[in-house]
């Protein structure tokens, strides 16, 4: 099958596509990860590899989403239109809840590891945030108090999400799946 780049009415493009299964498979990993943390024994092996994964996997999440967005914005002319009526209105609303937790949910914990002072780094390769060791209050408090909360927001909204795939398939019988993957 030819994909294009580009999004068209039909269809999601390459980009779309490899952006949002690639991300899809990187929040199935942090929210594993926290959830395996809960069963497991804390420290141990499986343990310490989603620890040491969740910060830099969620630095990255915060990257795509940004290239995801500015995607987005540039191909919303040519991509598949929202239905008329509540439906679209809801799919449109819910997307863009989306959105707004896939950038809030990392930011507010990269601007935690700023404000510890203890910055972050990449499997000990990369300082992706410098270690200042001065600590700024207003910077963690936010974070501290909803960077968990919201993350359960949102894969509450992703549980909807994919729930819609099949209430689409299955009781409105239009194939939405097929405009993202297949
Ligand atoms: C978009 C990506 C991310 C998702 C989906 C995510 C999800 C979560 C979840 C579900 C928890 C558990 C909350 C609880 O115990 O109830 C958590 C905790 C945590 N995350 Fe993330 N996270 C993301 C990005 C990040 C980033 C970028 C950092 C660091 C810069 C980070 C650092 C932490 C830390 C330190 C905790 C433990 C303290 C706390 O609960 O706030 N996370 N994350
Ligand atoms: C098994 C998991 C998933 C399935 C089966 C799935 C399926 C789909 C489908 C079929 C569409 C096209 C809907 C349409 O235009 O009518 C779509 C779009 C979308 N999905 Fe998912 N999805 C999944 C996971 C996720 C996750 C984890 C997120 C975000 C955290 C997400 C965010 C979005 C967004 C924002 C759109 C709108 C198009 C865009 O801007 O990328 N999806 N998804």
């Amino acid at each position: 099958m030819d994909l294009e780049l580009r999004d068209t009415p039909k269809r999601y493009g390459l980009v779309s596509r490899a952006l949002h299964w690639s991300m899809a498979a990187l929040f199935a990993w942090q929210f594993l990860g926290i959830v395996v943390r809960g069963v497991v024994a804390k420290d141990s092996a499986l343990d310490q590899l989603f620890q040491t994964t969740h910060s830099p996997f969620g630095f990255l999440l915060f990257l795509l989403v940004l290239i995801r967005a500015l995607w987005t914005l540039s191909n919303r002319r040519t991509r598949p239109a929202y239905d008329r009526g509540p439906l679209g209105v809801a799919a449109r609303a819910g997307h863009a809840a989306l959105y707004a937790l896939m950038v809030v949910v990392p930011l507010l914990a990269l601007l935690r590891a700023y404000g510890t002072g203890r910055g972050l780094n990449a499997f000990g390769l990369l300082q992706i945030i410098p270690a200042t060791g001065e600590r700024i209050g207003w910077l963690v408090a936010p974070a501290s108090a909803l960077h968990g909360p919201l993350a359960w927001a949102l894969l509450v909204l992703i549980a909807g999400h994919v729930a819609m795939v099949f209430v689409h398939r299955d009781l409105l019988r239009d194939n939405v799946l097929a405009k993202m993957a297949g």
